[in-house]
């Protein structure tokens, strides 16, 4: 064996690589910080170098008195806070903000229409909720039936004795579908299949009413009581669309039809190393620290919340992080009521303003729910507390959450969903409004984003009618739960 000796290497003295290592930390470090500091959804040469950030485009309108909400749907955008979004607002049913703008995708390039649809995760149910309760006013059931009256295959596993008002209040007991039941995004386009499942799927709390989030499930279960009792046999997205997206001529859409798939602005994620600073650091670094149920959900995958938000379907690759799975058409195809809704502000926003106007479609006059089921409908369940929130979490029989946290002091009816997106409304002053965009935060009732346009819309209404503006406090959901007790 000959040794070849080693050719002469250029290697950099230690007097050069010292320094140069030391450059290049403090370097990456900074570039961490700056990253960490700005706005999660600027493009990166801006967020570290302030170079080539992008000028946000803007479209729609505002009513006299509402120019508050355009300044702070902008300030969102210059804060790099959004990348698409859209924000729509009502008052005695007429329209008062209108406002789409920012980017379709994070090229930065295409606008974000009003064109652009939007899946809204659990916004989904908020509507879920109104079909629902349109059905209820047709006579198509009561919410005190039992559902195995009209399904008897899901008396099985201790469900017998299930109402819908159950499960449109998260107490049904299918809050988690077992693993070995868990959906691929194909078993759902399969429903009369996927209904043999639900129904096999045992009470998770053995028949004792409990209050826990059904954060997937709850749609599902609903379409296969709409399928059984619509005397036309449809989907709750096909009775969506002929019953309130057609007449209100608004786009709503569950299981999306391919040659729509294009209008689909695809949902951005949180930046990682946001996200490992928002699971690890410490709550008191943090801008908007993430919600404890949440971060347990995440860690702890033997926790009611981790089989509720995460293991029970639709089932995806590992690598793939959320919210990427529901970037793929595969789930658009597929109806999933309590988390697939395709949409936009405008929609979200008219169906909340039929809500506030009692049911009656202010534009055309529609009774899309009488008066005695909306009665019902708005009345309070018990107030149970929720295994996967970790808190006592109030719902109306109609299924919506019934909040007073949310504007401080202010009755709020609707729903959020995973990410940002919102739908509330509020029948004592007859207001409205819808949220949507593509950038996804984790927080759990809307971030500061939505927090602000919110702010701006009640101080444009006190503007717009002529009262002193209030300095209302919005946002303010870090209301101290007591511990869960044992379950
Ligand atoms: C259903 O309700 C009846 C009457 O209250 C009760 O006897 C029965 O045990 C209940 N069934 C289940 C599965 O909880």
């Amino acid at each position: 064996m000959t040794s070849a000796k080693a050719p002469a290497t250029a290697s950099s003295p230690v007097s050069f690589r010292g320094p140069f290592l030391l450059l290049l930390a403090a370097l990456a470090s900074t570039s961490v910080y700056r990253h960490l500091k700005a706005g999660p959804y600027s493009p990166p040469s801006c967020q570290i170098f302030r170079y080539d950030c992008p000028t946000y485009p803007v479209s729609g309108r505002v009513a006299k008195g509402y120019e508050g909400v355009l300044e702070e749907f902008k300030g969102n955008f210059e804060d790099g806070e959004e990348v698409g979004a859209s924000f729509f607002a009502w008052k005695d049913g007429k329209p008062v903000v209108e406002l789409t703008g920012g980017f379709f995708d994070t090229t930065y390039s295409t606008p974000y229409t009003e064109d652009a649809l939007q899946l809204v995760f659990s916004s989904s149910k908020a509507v879920a909720g109104i079909a629902v309760a349109t059905m209820v006013s047709k006579g198509a059931f009561e919410y005190s039936d039992r559902i195995a009256d009209y399904w008897p295959e899901f008396a099985a596993g201790n469900k017998g004795n299930v109402t819908i008002a159950d499960l449109m209040g998260h107490r049904a007991g299918v809050t988690f579908l077992d693993p070995e039941r868990a959906p691929t995004a194909k078993d759902i386009l399969d429903l009369d299949s996927f209904a043999e499942t639900l129904a096999q799927q045992p009470h998770n709390f053995g028949g004792e009413t409990r209050g826990g989030y059904h954060a997937v499930t709850r749609g599902w279960y609903i379409n296969e009581l709409v399928r059984r009792t619509d005397p036309k046999k449809r989907t709750l997205g096909e009775y969506i669309k002929e019953e309130l997206a057609g007449p209100l001529d608004i786009d709503y859409y569950l299981g999306l039809d391919e040659s729509l798939h294009h209008r689909v602005s695809p949902l951005v994620s949180y930046p990682p190393l946001h996200m490992v600073f928002g699971l690890f650091a410490p709550t008191k670094w943090q801008k908007e620290p993430l919600p404890a149920s949440l971060v347990d959900a995440l860690l702890k995958t033997h926790t009611v919340g981790h089989k509720a938000l995460i293991a029970s379907g639709p089932t995806h690759p590992w690598y793939e992080m959320w919210p990427k799975p529901y970037n793929r058409p595969e789930i658009w195809s597929g109806e999933s009521p309590s988390f697939g809704g395709i949409t936009n502000a405008r929609a979200l926003a008219r169906l909340a303003a039929v809500m506030a106007n009692g049911g009656k479609d202010p534009v055309t006059g529609l009774v899309l729910i009488d008066e005695k089921t909306i009665e019902k409908a708005l009345t309070p369940l018990p107030v149970l507390w929720d295994h996967v929130m970790g808190a006592h979490l109030p719902f109306a029989t109609g299924g919506w959450g019934i909040i007073k946290h949310l504007v401080h002091g202010q009755e709020w009816v609707g729903w959020a969903g995973a990410g940002g997106s919102m739908i509330w409304w509020n029948r004592e002053q007859n207001l409205a409004f819808g949220y949507v965009m593509n950038a996804v935060k984790l927080q759990a009732l809307g971030d500061k984003r939505s927090w602000r346009l919110i702010k701006a819309f009640l101080e444009g209404v006190d503007i717009a009618s002529g009262r002193p503006v209030v300095d209302r406090v919005v946002g303010d959901t870090k209301h101290v739960e007591a511990a869960p007790p044992p379950v």
